[in-house]
C-alpha cells in the first residue's frame, strides 16, 4: 500500500502545537485501521525560517510541494513581523500560485460545543465556499506619495469571469451533493457595481445548469444578520475571498469556537496538491501554553483524508472527534479544562476502540 505523502508546514504560534497533535492522531488512525499508510515530511517554513533566510519560502517551494499528495498547514504570523509580510510571504504565496481556488469551510455544531445562539437556533450545519484566488486578495494596488499629506493607497478587488464561474459552479455542485440542495450567493452588488454585479450575473447564469438546487442571493451585511437570526435557513454559502473570510470566523464562533473550524484549500482540477488548515491563526495569546484546541486541525485532516480517497477513515475520525467532544474532553475555548495533549489522548483512545 503506497503511503499518503503529506507535507506538514506547522508554521508559527500554535501552528506547531496543533499540527503535532494532528500527526499523532493520524498515525494512531493509520495504525488502528490498517487501511491506509501516511508519511509526513516536515517543512520548516515560517517566521524562524524568515529570520534566518530573509524570506518565508525558498524559490523552489511550489516544486517541493508538488511532490506531495497534500499539505497540512498550521498557522503563520508572528508578533514581531508585520502580518502582511508573513501572510504574503507564506500562506498567500501558496494558495494563489497553486491555484487552490476553492476554500471549503464546513461549520457544524456538535455535542460538546457551546454556541452563543440560543438552543432553539443552535443546530447549525453549513458549508461555506470561499473564492480563494482573486478578489480582494489579488495583490493588486499600491501606495503613492508615501508619508506625504496627499498619500493615496489602493487595494484593487480583481475578479475574472473564469475565476467567478469556476467557484460558483463548484458551489452549486457542493450544494447539489448535500441533502438540502440549497445555495446562498453572497455579494455586495448594491454599492460595488462592477465585480459584484458580475458575480450576480454569473450566479444567475450558472444556476440554470442546476435546476434541482434552490438558490438565493444575499448582500453580505444582511447575511451577518441572517446567520445569527435565522441560521437554519442556510445551507451552502458562497462568496468572495474577503466576504467569506469574515463570515467564516463569524460562523465558527456561532458554532462554538474558532478553535474547531476546519478549512480545505482545494484545487478541484487536482493538478496541484490541496492544502488543509484550521481557520484560526497563530493565537499569540495562548502560544506555548499547551492549551490550543486541536479540533480544527483534526477536522481539517479528516477533510484531507476524504479528499485523498480515504472516506471511511475520514468518517471514523470525525465520529471519534465528536465522541470526545460529547464526553466533555474539550479545551478552555469550548468551556472545558483539557489541555491539547489530553484531547489528543482522548481521541487516540477513542480510535483504539475502533480496533477492538
Ligand atoms: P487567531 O485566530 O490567531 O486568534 C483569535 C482568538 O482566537 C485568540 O484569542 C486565540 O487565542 C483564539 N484561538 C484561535 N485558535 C484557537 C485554538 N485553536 N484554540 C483556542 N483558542 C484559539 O487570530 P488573530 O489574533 O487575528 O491572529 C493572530 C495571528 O495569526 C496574526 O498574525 C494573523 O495574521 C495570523 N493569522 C494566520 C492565519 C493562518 O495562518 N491561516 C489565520 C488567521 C490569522
Ligand atoms: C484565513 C486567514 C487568512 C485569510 C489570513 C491570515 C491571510 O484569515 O485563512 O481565514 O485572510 O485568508
Ligand atoms: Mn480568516
Amino acid at each position: 500500500m503506497a503511503p499518503l505523502r503529506i507535507a506538514s508546514i506547522p508554521g508559527d504560534g500554535i501552528g506547531p502545537e496543533v499540527v503535532s497533535a494532528t500527526i499523532q492522531v493520524l498515525q494512531q488512525l493509520s495504525k488502528t485501521l490498517g487501511t491506509f499508510e501516511i508519511d509526513f515530511t516536515h517543512v520548516p517554513w515560517g517566521t524562524d525560517y524568515y529570520k534566518k533566510n530573509g524570506r518565508y519560502i525558498p524559490d523552489d517551494a511550489l516544486t517541493t510541494l508538488r511532490q506531495f499528495d497534500a499539505v497540512l498547514f498550521g498557522a503563520v504570523g508572528a508578533p514581531d513581523v508585520p502580518d502582511h509580510v508573513s501572510l504574503w510571504g507564506l500562506l498567500l504565496a501558496i494558495r494563489g500560485p497553486l491555484q487552490l481556488y476553492a476554500n471549503v469551510r464546513p461549520v457544524r455544531t456538535f455535542p460538546g460545543t457551546k454556541s452563543p445562539l440560543d438552543t432553539a437556533k443552535k443546530g447549525i450545519d453549513w458549508m461555506l465556499v470561499r473564492e480563494n484566488s482573486e478578489g480582494e486578495y489579488s495583490g493588486q494596488g499600491g501606495r503613492s506619495h508615501v508619508g506625504q499629506q496627499w498619500e493615496a493607497a489602493t487595494e484593487v478587488a480583481m475578479f475574472t469571469r473564469v475565476g467567478i464561474e469556476r467557484i460558483i459552479r463548484f458551489a452549486f455542485e457542493t450544494a447539489q451533493s448535500r441533502p438540502k440542495k440549497q445555495l446562498t450567493v453572497v455579494t455586495k452588488s448594491n454599492s460595488m457595481r462592477n465585480g459584484m454585479v458580475l458575480w450576480d450575473e454569473i450566479a444567475a447564469s450558472v444556476a440554470k445548469e442546476f435546476p434541482d438546487v434552490t438558490w438565493d442571493k444575499m448582500l453580505v451585511d444582511a447575511m451577518t444578520v441572517r446567520m445569527v437570526m435565522k441560521p437554519q435557513s442556510l445551507d451552502t454559502i458562497v462568496g468572495t475571498n474577503l466576504h467569506m473570510d469574515i463570515l467564516s470566523d463569524l460562523a465558527a464562533a456561532l458554532a462554538g469556537s474558532i478553535g474547531i473550524a476546519p478549512s480545505s484549500n482545494l484545487d478541484p482540477t487536482r493538478k496541484n496538491p490541496s492544502m488543509f488548515e484550521p481557520v484560526h491563526g497563530s493565537a499569540f495569546d495562548i502560544t506555548g501554553k499547551g492549551i490550543a484546541n486541536p479540533v480544527g486541525t483534526f477536522w481539517s485532516a479528516a477533510e484531507m483524508l476524504s479528499w485523498l480517497g480515504e472516506k471511511d477513515a475520514s468518517n471514523k475520525l470525525l465520529v471519534c472527534i465528536e465522541e470526545v467532544c460529547a464526553a466533555g474532553f474539550v479545551t478552555a475555548d469550548l468551556g472545558g479544562s483539557c489541555n491539547t495533549q489530553q484531547v489528543v489522548d482522548a481521541v487516540c483512545a477513542e480510535i483504539q476502540k475502533l480496533g477492538t
